[in-house]
């Protein structure tokens, strides 16, 4: 038997600091449907993800509501779960920082630091934001402000332990120059090259005294484990990484693909990178970073009263419209935009007209006048035919290349350019007219067209849209599973003795603009 490749995913693991809006649940939606795409090449896969439950942030937030941090945690993880299956987010092990399968291992990486010389004892000062846990140097905060949240700073001096970064700067740098895969985009290296490495690498503070809600440091105990050598660490003891059973991590280890946010690029790119290497291990083949989701007037904030929570995007407008807009909105190139009348003009334009129309014309045309047979192919009997065949052809070959380099935003759009092109190849084949004029052979061959580019559309949408893309298989008629596998796109010819429904259901019915955009704020305000 012919072993399956396998393809490792990460999220980064997510502050259960509180409520997760659609900007939180992005990255985990991104992640689930390039785990889907590999499943779907015949991968066996495994996503991870996990709540990051130590720091500062979380005891004051735990405190505020009058609990313990561990209760506070605890209520949140579960939380997330439920959130992520409304979302039908297929993860394969869920990580808790708080579990001891992780901290043990932490405090055995921090020990193995320190005997390594890679961790020494220091002074810290410096300008702490303790919404982002991370301190910054005068120069990088922007107006006496946290350069990342914007909010007060606090000069802090305590004693603690760093990491020798400078020691690996060379050699990430020339790890950078030989995997060109490593990180994407491309332009995120150049960030860290001239932001951050170039300038000159600074020593990361790996632990705490000013507050206990963390890993405690075994050899030093008033010490706890700074949050990000805690955080970043759980995409390797989640495998089982030096614990007794290595199985997994045997299995899995390297990542072949790590999802972050543009904020959290740096500790990605360079911090967590650097602790592969002093623990001697291979490093992740990609790292993709991706852009936000922000609002018309900047980043998703209670204060501003402009947050969207994802579950009522689900529950008024379904799972599939709602991972849609979301994936469609964020390019690689910048970060996207949510305003309510996009959504709302996206889920009428692009699902209702677009797709919704294109499967609704094509059962009626093949119940009218084939009683729902789908005919036979017959070749392509004109140029017309001919054409629109190799369009399909390209556009799968696209769709794949967008996939295959995880732009799930450009494969999308790909995915509608063959859509409209498939309405378009009604208004020029006039089936209506080819069945008056009898033209039975050139209207046979239109309607086989037609549901065989739906088929296709439809198999390209399971990884984003699988309710979707699977009620357009059954509307279609479409039962076989060889007729439903990636494998099966190359071809042509394939759909024999299908019926399809007798009457079309609508997939997604058209919202009335007004009502929607107002419905839509108001919820954002409450
Ligand atoms: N706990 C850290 C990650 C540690 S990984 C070892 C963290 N958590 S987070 O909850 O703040 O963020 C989780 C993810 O959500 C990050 O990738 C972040 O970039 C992403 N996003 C937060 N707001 C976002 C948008 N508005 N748009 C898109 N992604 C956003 O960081």
């Amino acid at each position: 038997m012919s072993e399956r490749k396998k393809f490792y995913i990460t999220t980064p693991i997510y502050y259960p600091s509180g409520k997760f809006h659609i900007g939180t649940a992005y990255t985990t939606v991104l992640a689930d449907s390039i785990k889907r795409y590999k499943t779907l090449r015949g991968y066996d896969t495994f996503l991870l993800t996990g709540t990051d439950e130590h720091g500062q942030k979380i005891q004051t937030v735990a405190e505020k509501n009058g609990k313990t941090p561990q209760e506070h945690v605890d209520l949140m993880a579960e939380e997330a779960k439920k959130l992520w299956k409304l979302m039908d987010i297929q993860y394969d092990d869920f990580i808790r920082t708080t579990e001891s399968r992780h901290t043990k291992v932490v405090q055995k990486i921090f020990d193995r630091f320190m005997e390594t010389g890679d961790i020494y004892k220091g002074n810290y000062e410096g300008w702490y934001c303790m919404p982002c846990e991370t301190y910054f140097t005068k120069t990088q905060l922007v107006d006496g402000k946290c350069p990342d949240c914007g909010r007060e700073v606090k000069l802090m001096k305590e004693e603690a332990y760093f990491f020798n970064m400078k020691k690996y700067a060379d050699r990430l740098i020339k790890y950078y120059e030989d995997h060109p895969d490593f990180i994407k985009p491309e332009y995120r290296k150049t960030e860290m090259l001239n932001n951050f490495i170039k300038p000159g690498l600074e020593d990361l503070c790996v632990s705490r005294t000013s507050f206990d809600w963390g890993i405690q440091v075994l050899k030093d105990p008033k010490h706890v484990v700074y949050v990000w050598l805690d955080a970043l660490t759980n995409y390797i003891t989640a495998l089982g990484y030096m614990s007794e059973n290595e199985e997994l991590f045997e299995k899995y280890w390297p990542a072949d693909l790590q999802i972050v946010g543009k904020d959290i690029a740096r500790f990605h790119l360079i911090y967590w990178p650097i602790f592969l290497m002093a623990l001697d291990l291979p490093l992740p083949k990609t790292i993709l970073v991706h852009n936000w989701i922000m609002m018309k007037d900047g980043k998703m904030s209670k204060s501003k009263g402009n947050v969207i929570y994802p579950e009522l995007l689900i529950n008024r407008y379904g799972l599939d419209a709602t991972k849609y807009y979301l994936l469609k909105e964020v390019p690689e190139s910048q970060d996207g935009l949510f305003t309510p009348e996009g959504f709302i003009e996206r889920f009428n334009s692009n699902l209702c007209n677009d797709l919704g129309n294109l499967l609704n014309r094509t059962i009626a045309m093949c119940n009218k006048y084939f009683k729902g047979e789908v005919p036979k192919y017959n070749g392509t009997p004109n140029e017309v035919d001919k054409e629109f065949e190799e369009f399909a052809k390209k556009q799968v070959e696209n769709v794949e290349q967008k996939y295959d380099e995880y732009n799930i935003a450009s494969a999308l759009q790909e995915i509608w350019e063959l859509i409209a092109r498939t309405n378009k190849y009604i208004d020029e084949t006039l089936p209506w007219t080819l069945a008056k004029e009898n033209e039975e052979e050139k209207l046979k061959s239109v309607i086989y067209h037609l549901i065989e580019n739906l088929r296709k559309i439809a198999i390209m949408l399971l990884p984003v849209m699988a309710n979707t893309a699977n009620e357009i298989l059954r509307q279609l008629g479409i039962e076989k599973n060889n007729l439903k596998t990636w494998e099966s796109l190359s071809k042509y010819d394939q759909i024999t003795q299908v019926k399809v429904i007798e009457k079309g259901e609508p997939l997604f019915m058209r919202l009335n603009t007004e009502e929607e955009i107002d419905y839509i704020k108001s919820s954002m305000k409450s």
